[in-house]
């Protein structure tokens, strides 16, 4: 490998900007160097139409790419939603995002947690290849707040973890993918931690102010994702984003896996980075593939469970390409690239003699509400015969673990309807189950669900899935002071 170091040495500093991530990136790189074929850098490539008036495939923007991967959960039961960031991470860095164009933040306490029995290793669909290997997270732990990932999206100075930040200008394009929990009206941290829909608004917001993108693509996974949109993205800011599900619904998580005892993946997610391995990797990007094209793919695969969302500037994502995020602008398109052959060779191995096809029936099959997950996970362990191996007893007693599951459910929405009670009196009756159609006022429930986070009860995974009450009473006329007050009378609310 003394041969693979020199190479790598001149050519970090001759041609720039390499796939220094495998030595057959820097191989390639090096081949354009020694024989003059140098890689373009920041080309300007010009936007084809065809006839049919459909992209051809070129890219049409002149600045670059970044992308911000959040995994948003903790803890062992939510390994889905880093195997999902990772996976995320590796199909953009097989692409040719060089690493501090991507900023990864995840607690990044699944791979080596004591419940893995495989340390160091996640897989996001059955038999799947490490997505964890090369992953290289830039704020873990701690350092996954929402005030950070404010912070990074704004390009604000960071003072935690490596301190990237996104530099992103008016050419560039930014792709976010946002994985976790959520409720009506917000989006969840780890340690019970929340951002509302206002707040991510405001963040979009000074993003545009600031000149931070020319587009921006936000994927969402989370249950109730649609209400962070819905009614709120204007479609004139030059972001398109699609969710998971509807505002209404849960998302769903899927692939159980039982030798590692968790699910590897969320149905939404796998089905958009199922598709774009696909389309990179295995089927070298032939055909052009819009926005709006994958978004079709994935709700189709979807759509039994959730129904995937799209929101903001809809007419861009039918021309717009998946490779104008998905794909570091860099990339030299014409030329075989070997960070991608590394990807599609580790994709065949991992698939294990399975089709695309095999996988989504399973991922459909598999596929159950994200809200039922850790109860799902618990019976499912119940069940297991082979419960007394090591990697079992770190579950700890799992029917006392079950109970305390429905207990604090139940804990989680008596608090919600007290708080609704003293509000609304009898009218408030049922409104747990009610569904929200559109969310007609953002401030007061954004308003309303910090006031409650704050001084009723930190909204955690329990109490997230009855975020909807206070949408149901911000709609029926009620104002956010109202609910404010009425957690004061509220003695649930101090237990
Ligand atoms: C759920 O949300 C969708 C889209 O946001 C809406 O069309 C539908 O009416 C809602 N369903 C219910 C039962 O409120």
């Amino acid at each position: 490998m003394k041969f693979a170091s020199t190479v790598l040495g001149v050519v970090v500093v001759s041609a720039g900007a390499v796939d220094a991530w495998s030595f057959s990136g820097v191989w390639d790189s090096f081949q354009h160097w020694m024989f003059g074929d140098t890689p373009v850098h920041h080309r300007q490539i010009h936007h084809h139409q065809s006839e049919s008036g459909k992209a051809t495939g070129s890219l049409d923007f002149t600045g670059t790419n970044w992308a911000v991967i959040v995994a948003g959960s903790d803890g062992y039961f939510n390994y889905r939603h880093q195997a999902d960031a990772c996976h995320a991470y590796q199909i953009l860095r097989a692409n040719g995002y060089p690493e501090d164009h991507i900023i990864l933040m995840m607690k990044d306490d699944v791979a080596n947690n004591i419940r893995n029995p495989f340390p160091g290793n996640l897989i996001n669909q059955p038999g799947g290849e490490n997505v964890y290997e090369g992953c290289k997270v830039d704020y873990r732990g701690s350092d996954v707040t929402p005030e950070n990932f404010e912070k990074v999206l704004t390009g604000q100075k960071m003072h935690v973890g490596n301190g990237k930040t996104l530099k992103s200008g008016p050419d560039d394009h930014v792709f976010v993918n946002f994985i976790d929990h959520g409720g009506v009206g917000l989006i969840a941290f780890p340690e019970g931690k929340i951002v509302t829909s206002r707040q991510l608004h405001s963040t979009l917001e000074k993003m545009k102010d600031n000149d931070m993108y020319g587009k921006l693509v936000f994927y969402m996974e989370a249950c109730e994702s649609g209400s962070m949109f819905d009614n709120l993205l204007p479609n004139d800011w030059n972001i398109f984003a699609t969710t998971a599900s509807t505002g209404n619904q849960s998302s769903y998580a899927t692939y159980w896996d039982m030798s590692r005892r968790t699910f590897l993946g969320d149905l939404y997610s796998v089905s958009w980075m199922e598709d774009s391995d696909k389309h990179f990797f295995i089927d070298h990007a032939k055909d052009i593939e819009t926005l709006e094209k994958q978004y079709t793919q994935v709700y189709a695969r979807t759509s039994k469970s959730s129904q995937p969302q799209q929101y903001g500037d809809i007419p861009y994502a039918n021309k717009a390409t998946i490779e104008e995020f998905q794909q570091y602008q860099d990339n030299n398109l014409n030329k075989p690239n070997f960070g991608r052959k590394r990807r599609a060779d580790q994709l065949k191995s991992g698939m294990n003699g399975k089709t695309y096809a095999e996988n989504r029936v399973q991922a459909e099959l598999d596929a159950v509400s994200s809200r039922d997950v850790t109860a799902q996970t618990l019976q499912r362990l119940m069940g297991a015969n082979d419960v007394d191996d090591e990697h079992q007893a770190a579950f700890g007693d799992i029917e006392a673990e079950l109970q305390k599951e429905y207990r604090n459910i139940q804990r989680a929405e008596d608090r919600f309807m007290s708080v609704a009670w003293n509000v609304a009196g009898s009218k408030s009756n049922g409104l747990h189950e009610k569904y929200v159609s559109s969310i007609k006022d953002h401030d007061c429930l954004s308003d309303s669900i910090v006031a409650f986070h704050e001084e009723c009860h930190p909204i955690d995974e329990y109490h997230i899935r009855f975020t909807r009450v206070l949408a149901h009473l911000c709609d029926s006329g009620h104002t956010a002071t109202e609910v404010k007050s009425a957690i004061v009378n509220t003695p649930s609310c101090q237990w």
